[in-house]
């Protein structure tokens, strides 16, 4: 399904008022899995309370070891202290990488702000080379920025 589509679709999610926040985030998982074909993995990591650590939030996909990654450590520990989008289109060429499955060939890693203050993130691996374009940050971006309202 394309981004256009799927945007509104994210919306529906978002907007489902009785569902709890995290059935919602893992909703958003699931959908983005299912219609990206090559999103593999799709999880959110967020801010640990006050420790410099992010944890494991909802996700769709094989389940990981990395339910605890420190700042500054992996793709995803550096976009905790870097606020940018890190966008990997080999995984083996990265020396700071936490490998969570043999399978992956990529990787991206969108900021999710909440009030301009990075609480955290969305993670997608991907099986495929190469395979992310500036349309996914945009993306990643809008599902981020739904998501902080009902955070
Ligand atoms: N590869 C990530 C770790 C998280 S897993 O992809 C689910 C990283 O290097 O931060």
């Amino acid at each position: 399904m394309s981004f256009e589509k799927l945007r509104p679709k994210v919306e529906e999610i978002i907007n489902a008022e009785g569902a709890s926040t995290d059935l919602r985030l893992q909703e958003i998982c699931e959908l983005l899995k299912a219609e990206i074909q090559y999103y593999t993995w799709v999880g959110f990591y967020f801010k640990n309370g006050d420790k410099n650590e992010l944890k494991l939030g909802p996700y769709a996909g094989e389940p990981t070891d990395h339910t605890i990654i420190p700042f500054g450590k992996g793709i995803c520990g550096q976009v905790a202290v870097s606020n940018k989008n890190f966008v990997v289109p080999d995984v083996s060429a990265q020396d700071n990488y936490i490998a969570c499955s043999i399978h992956v060939k990529a990787e991206i890693v969108v900021p999710l702000f909440k009030n301009g203050e990075n609480i955290g993130q969305i993670d997608i691996d991907s099986n495929v080379p190469d395979p992310f374009t500036e349309q996914d940050e945009r993306f990643l971006e809008f599902v981020n920025e739904k998501v902080a309202e009902i955070l």
